[in-house]
């Protein structure tokens, strides 16, 4: 007989909801949906996830799915976990960046990692939380687990946005397009109109090149101009790309998603990092081990100038955060 899978979800708020709803949906396993909120005050009243847990487990005979789903503020039922996805932190507000995150989050992520260690210390860990490359830095660095195992999300949703606004563009099926996007999740990350197809076709065939670029334009700032209109940051598609990510993972399927994982020599990423490996964007293939394989290629220069720029800005953060942690170097 297979075990259900194992899933704990930190952070039950926007995305973490949202995440434990669509693993139940998918019958991807059993929920743990842990969260401590911010405040003294709001700390009063630890019990939210477990009502928010009582909820979505009530959708069960509605929706047609057999999951356990729990919610708790005890790091001790995360044991055994196969996974965890960290969503624990503050989204952005209008006229933030992600970056202005890292003061709040990077104690918030560490935090969580110093349990995870604790309690989960066979798990693989997808990361979400903002400024995202820099938070998949602090969890490596303080789990000390394995760079395969932990993992950031931006990619999978950076690069559904982008063929999001390519589809509309063109008026042709979202399904149809295949696209593929690097770097940090930042406003300079890099989607690849070079190797954009829709079924194999390029897209410089069937789109110009100023509309093409109004699409990578679009989704650079795609979590921006969410931001703008709901007050906070996106959460369906996170959690979207987020669970990808995780089908992948406890399915052992190789699927090839854009993830933050640690690199060295590919994409010139220590080169650019004064010799040091970093996480950062890159096509993975994700499977039960976690990150399996990077996939490379040979960037042209014009590519490679971009990632490195963005390679440049994932090296700030991480700067900013060993300011505040300087045990984190
Ligand atoms: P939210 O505020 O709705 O939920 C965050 C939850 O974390 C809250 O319920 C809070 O109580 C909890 N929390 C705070 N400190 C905690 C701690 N020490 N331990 C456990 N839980 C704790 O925020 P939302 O919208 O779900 O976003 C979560 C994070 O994901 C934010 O940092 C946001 O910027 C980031 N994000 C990342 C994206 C990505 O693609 N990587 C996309 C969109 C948002
Ligand atoms: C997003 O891309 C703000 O990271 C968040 O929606």
């Amino acid at each position: 007989m297979m075990r259900r899978a194992k899933i704990s979800v930190i952070g039950a708020g926007n995305i973490g909801g949202e995440c434990a709803r669509s693993i139940a949906m998918k019958e991807l396993g059993d929920v743990v949906l842990l969260d401590i909120p911010y405040t003294d005050e709001a700390r009063k009243n630890l019990h939210m996830p477990k009502g928010k847990a009582l909820d979505l487990a009530c959708c069960g005979p509605v929706e047609n799915f057999d999951a356990s789903i729990t919610g708790t503020f005890d790091y001790k039922d995360i044991e055994g976990s196969d996974v965890i996805i960290v969503t624990a932190g503050m989204p952005r507000k209008p006229g933030m960046s992600r970056d202005d995150l890292v003061s709040i989050n990077a104690g918030i992520v560490k935090n969580v990692a110093e349990n995870i260690k604790k309690y989960a210390p066979g798990a693989i860990v997808i990361v979400v939380s903002n400024p995202l490359d820099a938070m998949v830095y602090v969890m490596w660095k303080v789990t000390g687990f394995p760079a395969h195992r932990v993992l950031g999300q931006a990619g999978a949703l950076d690069v559904a946005r982008y063929k999001t606004f390519l589809a509309m563009e063109l008026g042709v099926s979202v399904e149809d397009i295949q696209g593929l996007l690097l770097g940090g999740h930042g406003d300079d990350m890099v989607p690849l109109p070079r190797l954009t197809s829709v079924n194999g076709i390029p897209v410089s065939d069937l789109l110009p090149a100023d509309k093409i670029q109004a699409c990578v334009e679009r989704a650079k700032v795609g979590g921006g101009e969410v931001v703008k209109l709901m007050g906070t940051s996106a959460w369906y598609a996170p959690s979207a790309g987020t669970i990808e990510m995780v089908e992948a993972i406890v399915r052992d399927k190789k699927r090839v998603i854009p993830s933050a994982a640690f690199c060295d020599s590919e994409f010139g990423v220590a080169k650019s990092n004064g010799g040091k490996g970093l996480f950062v964007g890159v096509p993975c293939v994700l499977g039960a081990k976690g990150v399996e394989k990077i996939l490379t290629f040979k960037m042209n220069e014009q590519e490679q100038k971009f990632m490195d720029e963005s390679i440049s800005h994932v090296k700030d953060l991480i700067g900013a955060t060993v300011k505040l942690f300087p045990e984190l170097a």
